[in-house]
């Protein structure tokens, strides 16, 4: 299926060149048409001619198929023959990018399956926004997406945390450790998300001293596990960090990036903390491709920690525990970053940390999507590309409207985010009140509907910036050109399994 449209792309890239090879061929069936006007006399000289355009022409397109025919064939081989990046949810192996194209460079065709539809009337279509770098798209070509500059501090030495940066809104969030079986009940299934009733939910919107459920919940004695469980040895470990940066992979979903070790700080390599989450499968896979931890349980700088019984069946749903609350594994963090693990991280995470929060007075750091900024466009893309169950994403997606999502409005001087659609590959914390609140509230709506989170959050930070009008949260929301300057992008390995679409 997949290979199939990729061919298609392929051939409608042939086609171009053919096309264009034909057109100056045409040129030159002008020149040979005026000759002939000219006089019979030629017409001998012509002929032969003709027949030499004939076997040039053949030449020539024996030329470009053996030359971009086999580039593109070789999958293996194409990370390194394609400069660009043609980023979408759906990853293929290999495929850096970084360099914008050079002219003569080849554009790539777009990946299998990653259709970008012409918009549909009554489909929002989000401008560009200045300092956005946006090529004019091809027809049926994907955007391509270039990083931009981020500057820096220019060294960690120089920087020091704002002394009443973390006197942002306060209050004290505690979180429900465990679950009792309700008296009564005769079916009671323990799950990692907890039971939380609607009317919970709608309390634990509120930023004051309360206790709410963030994942973790813990089985009632004589019940199974609900899973995500580490040594203790990693808790441990985990327990005395103060600055994290976390990533995952379950499922076998990713290769192993390491950080660019020369882009790393002596000083951060000795305090922050590099935590990759795994589960066996993955680290076993990674071991017997050659990447095997080393007596500290690291590899390179990323120190690998073993989760043993996923909580979630869907890989991606499991992904979203570390990638949402790393202030409940890291207890004594102050500070985290979260790198989905199709990037290499590319910059110092205490210049990351100094430039996103405390530069920007922010607590909560994250991009916006670099095509999408509605909810209603995110819906579509998502069915059309099969991302889930598609009635699942209708629940989720009525029950928010009928919850008071609105369209994302470009004009609207009151809107309070550049964008409704965040790329949350890359997120930038302080372990704030707000930021935990926020970070719970939004684990437990993907805990709650579908592992889409790029659904959720509008909806989530809206909701809570509307139940807490005289609570400030201070959310950054940069652009996804500077996303790309931080790390450099790759293709998953494989895309990790999810409940299949109905
Ligand atoms: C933070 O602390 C500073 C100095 O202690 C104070 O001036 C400022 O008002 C505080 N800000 C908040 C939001 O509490
Ligand atoms: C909230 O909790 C903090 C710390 O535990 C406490 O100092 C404060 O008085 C509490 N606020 C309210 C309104 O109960
Ligand atoms: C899709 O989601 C709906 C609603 O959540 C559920 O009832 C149904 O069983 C799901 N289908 C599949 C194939 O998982
Ligand atoms: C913007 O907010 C102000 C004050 O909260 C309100 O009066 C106004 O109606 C809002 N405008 C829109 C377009 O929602």
């Amino acid at each position: 299926m997949a290979s199939h449209k990729y061919n298609n792309d392929l051939l409608v890239d042939r086609r171009d060149i053919i096309s264009a090879i034909l057109k100056s061929v045409g040129r030159n069936e002008q020149g040979y048409r005026a000759g002939r006007r000219g006089g019979r006399r030629h017409g001998r000289i012509f002929k032969p001619r003709f027949l030499h355009w004939v076997l040039l022409l053949a030449l020539l397109l024996f030329l470009c198929f053996a030359v971009f025919g086999t580039k593109l064939d070789i999958h293996g081989n194409v990370e390194n023959s394609l400069p660009l990046l043609v980023e979408g949810h759906e990853q293929f192996p290999g495929s850096d990018f970084v360099t914008p194209p050079r002219k003569g460079d080849f554009v790539a065709p777009p990946w299998k399956g990653d259709f970008v539809a012409p918009p549909r009337k009554g489909n929002f279509v989000a401008p560009p926004r200045k300092g956005d770098f946006v090529v004019p798209p091809r027809k049926g070509k994907r955007k391509q997406h270039f990083p931009c500059e981020v500057q820096f501090s220019a060294l960690v030495d120089d920087i020091l945390e704002p002394k009443d940066y973390m006197n942002l809104t306060q209050f004290s969030l505690e979180y429900i450790d465990k679950e009792e079986k309700p008296s009564g009940a005769n079916l009671f299934e323990p799950r990692f998300g907890g039971h939380q009733t609607h009317e919970k939910r709608e309390q634990s919107f509120y930023a004051r001293n309360q206790t709410i459920h963030c994942g973790l919940v813990k089985a009632p004695q004589g019940f199974p596990s609900t899973g995500f469980e580490l040594s203790e040895n990693d808790k441990e470990y985990m327990s005395t960090c103060q600055v994290v940066v976390s990533s995952c992979i379950f499922g076998n979903s990713d290769f192993l990036r390491r950080p660019t070790s020369k882009m790393i700080s002596e000083f951060s390599k000795k305090n922050v903390c590099f935590v990759m989450f795994m589960d066996e499968d993955t680290l076993s896979k990674l071991s017997s491709e050659g990447h095997t931890p080393d007596e500290r349980g690291n590899i390179g700088l990323w120190r690998i920690v073993v989760v043993r019984n996923l909580p979630y069946l869907d890989m991606r749903k499991t992904g979203k525990v570390p990638k949402f609350l790393s202030h409940r594994l890291f207890p004594s963090s102050r500070y985290s970053i979260w790198i989905d693990s199709k990037m290499r991280l590319n910059a110092d995470p205490m210049l990351i940390i100094e430039f996103f929060l405390w530069r920007m007075k922010a607590e909560y750091a994250i991009s916006s999507h670099y095509d999408r900024r509605c909810v209603w466009e995110e819906v579509l893309q998502n069915k059309r590309l099969n991302k889930y169950n598609h009635t699942a994403i209708d629940e989720q997606f009525a029950f928010y409207k009928s919850d008071g999502l609105k369209k994302f409005d470009l004009s609207d001087q009151n809107t309070s985010l550049p964008s409704y659609v965040p790329e949350g590959s890359f997120i930038i914390r302080a372990h704030t009140p707000m930021s935990n609140l926020f970070s719970c509230l939004w684990f437990n709506e993907v805990d709650r509907f579908t592992s889409r989170d790029q659904l959720s959050f509008a909806y989530t930070y809206l909701k809570l910036r509307r139940m807490n009008p005289d609570k400030p949260f201070y959310l950054n929301m940069f652009k996804d050109c500077q996303r790309r300057a931080l790390a450099k992008l790759f293709h998953h390995r494989t895309e990790p399994s999810s409940p299949p679409p109905p």
